[in-house]
């Protein structure tokens, strides 16, 4: 066994699987099983499932899974190394300086080189606010707008100096290679050579992680000019669309409360932690991602959204409902009053203000009804025309009892009678049968009850869960009766590990097998329940033995029959009608 291996397998004995994931996705027991929401697709209902006794996770919906290292890689966009460096830091277990690739090992060493330069340019940032002559107009600016010293110093803020090249010099200084420092966002190279700050007499934001780590910067500006916000550009550990700020402080607060504030800026933010909220995030002024909600909906399942009032802020808000929906999170829409940010309120109205907005916000797709339906309007060429909007909204639902609820509260608001909704539903229904939600359901149901790939899947779940009729399966010739080509990979690599060694843990197995087809069915068939109860699996055994040797039967049939050979096929034939007894 390599070092490496012996690290991996010591980091998965530390390591619980339900335990780590749980910590990012909400996780519900079911059965044997523990099921939430996908985190690597949208879906409405969970088919993400986590096995403790195999230590492994797989959905259903979208495929992925593998063990905590394959979790995690996935998760948080890590390569091997990083992942197996990461979960061996959390679990203590030393690990040697190896890597599995060159481009590995490359990826891996520049991302460590962004957050290390990120570092020391946020430190950079935090010193320069402190500093007492350079950074006095920042720290009277932020004062100026009620942040106290406590969220300065947990958010990290800092101030980038008026220089062209403060920064520079400074990572010149510590010798950072500068264009490393390019590469994550902070300088900028010259036409004629060199390079100077992109952050200049600016407010610094640090945007980190949820490990905590740096991973971009915004920077406000002290008065009036423009740009007002200059961010770090996307970079190799930067991606805006799917970054929350402030995060990293409150996941946890989120998750305590099952439920996330999610406001727009920077400022926002801060402010209302100041106040003391501590379940809120910022979408950075990018548009809502389904990635955002992706990240929240592990933590929380419900997101109150606080929007302008304005047009843009409730066409924001018309634009992230499908969203949600299509995540199953349930998303309500606090509107502020006029010309009010969640900064600008809360520092004037106070929070019990701002928790009573918070309280009394309708559920988007009430508000969504509400902006597009104006009182009185009669007119049934709106009508339709909203209908044939909200329908697809509608179908998206989760829950059957969710859309009665909602197809009633549409007819009602409209004037229409209910059936008017549904027909309308069931129409549309029609047209996009082919809807990703719960194909894959379809396929497995019509292709298990499809005879010839259900006797493979039967005999690879017998197998899965019961090893120890390895032999006997063996015995049997199993080559007779499946005919899927991953299930007979399965079978061959398995047999080959149990000759080589006994019985083995169904990690080792996922570890030889090539073909990615090969992994995902066997990954599905340990999430399965056994199809038999131990009392049973005798009897299946026999089952199977006999089925085995009908098919041997009906080749020899063919071949005796091929032959020309009468008396054979004869002899054949009557020992298919008994059914059973042996051949010789
Ligand atoms: N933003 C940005 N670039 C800009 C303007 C805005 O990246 N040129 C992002 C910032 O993350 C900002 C958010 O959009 O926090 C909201 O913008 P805005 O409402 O204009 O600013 P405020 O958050 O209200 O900032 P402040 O209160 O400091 O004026
Ligand atoms: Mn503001």
């Amino acid at each position: 066994m390599n070092p490496f291996q012996s690290v991996k397998e010591e980091v998965r004995r530390a390591a619980d699987i339900v335990d780590l994931i749980g910590q990012y996705v909400k996780l519900r027991k079911v059965g044997r099983n523990h099921v939430g929401l996908c985190p690597f697709h949208a879906e409405k209902a969970p088919s993400f499932t986590v096995s403790p006794e195999r230590q492994t996770f797989h959905c259903f919906g979208c495929k992925k899974g593998g063990d905590i290292f394959a979790f995690w890689m996935e998760y948080h966009g890590a390569t091997f190394p990083e992942a197996l460096r990461d979960l061996a830091e959390r679990y203590n277990v030393s690990i040697p300086e190896t890597f599995s690739s060159d481009e590995e090992r490359k990826r891996a060493a520049q991302r460590e080189a962004l957050f290390k330069i990120n570092e020391s340019a946020a430190l950079y940032f935090e010193k320069s606010l402190m500093h007492s002559g350079m950074g006095k107009s920042a720290r009277d600016y932020l004062a100026g707008r009620s942040i106290t010293p406590e969220t300065m110093a947990e958010f990290r803020l800092g101030y980038a100096p008026d220089q062209w090249e403060g920064l520079t010099a400074a990572l010149r200084k510590r010798g950072v290679e500068l264009e490393k420092a390019e590469l994550a966002g902070l300088i900028i190279r010259r036409d004629t050579g060199g390079y100077y700050d992109r952050f200049r007499g600016r407010i610094v934001f640090p945007i980190f992680d949820l490990r905590n780590r740096v991973v971009g910067f915004g920077g406000r500006v002290l008065d009036d000019s423009v740009p007002k916000y200059l961010n770090t550009p996307e970079t190799p550990i930067f991606r805006k669309g799917e970054t929350l700020y402030g995060l990293h402080a409150s996941h946890k607060a989120i998750r305590k409360k099952q439920r996330a504030v999610m406001v727009e800026g920077y400022m926002d933010c801060l402010a209302l932690r100041n106040h003391g909220l501590e379940e809120v995030v910022a979408t950075l002024g990018t548009a809502l991602t389904e990635r955002h909600i992706r990240k929240l909906k592990g933590y929380a399942s419900e997101v109150v959204v606080v929007f302008d009032s304005d047009e843009a802020g409730i066409g924001a808000m018309l634009k992230s409902l499908p969203l949600f929906l299509n995540e199953g999170v349930s998303a309500r829409a606090a509107i502020l009053p006029d010309g009010h940010d969640p900064d600008s309120f809360v520092n004037t109205e106070g929070l019990d203000s701002f928790l009573e907005l918070l309280a009394h916000a309708p559920l988007m797709f009430d508000l969504y009804l509400e902006q597009r339906l104006r009182p009185g309007d009669s007119d049934p060429e709106v009508k339709i025309r909203v209908l044939r909007e909200i329908i697809p909204i509608l179908s998206q639902l989760r829950g059957d009892s969710q859309r009665l609820m909602y197809g009633h509260r549409i007819a009602e608001r409209m004037g229409v009678r209910d059936e008017v909704v549904w027909s309308e539903l069931r129409a549309f229904r029609k047209k996009s049968s082919t809807a990703a939600v719960g194909r894959h359901l379809k396929e497995r149901v019509e292709t298990a009850s499809g005879g010839k790939r259900f006797d493979d899947l039967h005999l690879l779940n017998l197998l899965v869960h019961y090893p120890e009729v390895a032999p006997k399966l063996m015995d049997i010739e199993w080559q007779m009766l499946v005919s899927d080509p991953s299930v007979v990979e399965i079978f061959g690599a398995f047999f080959k590990e149990y000759s080589r060694r006994g019985p083995f843990s169904p990690q080792d197995l996922l570890d030889a097998l090539a073909g990615e087809g090969a992994r995902q069915l066997y990954r599905e068939v340990l999430m399965e329940e056994p199809h038999c109860l131990p009392a049973e699996v005798d009897t299946a055994l026999l089952e199977i033995g006999q089925k085995a040797l009908q098919k041997k039967i009906s080749a020899s049939i063919k071949r005796a029959r091929e032959r020309g050979d009468i008396e054979g096929l004869n002899q054949l034939l009557k020992l298919k009608a008994q059914g059973t007894t042996t051949i010789s």
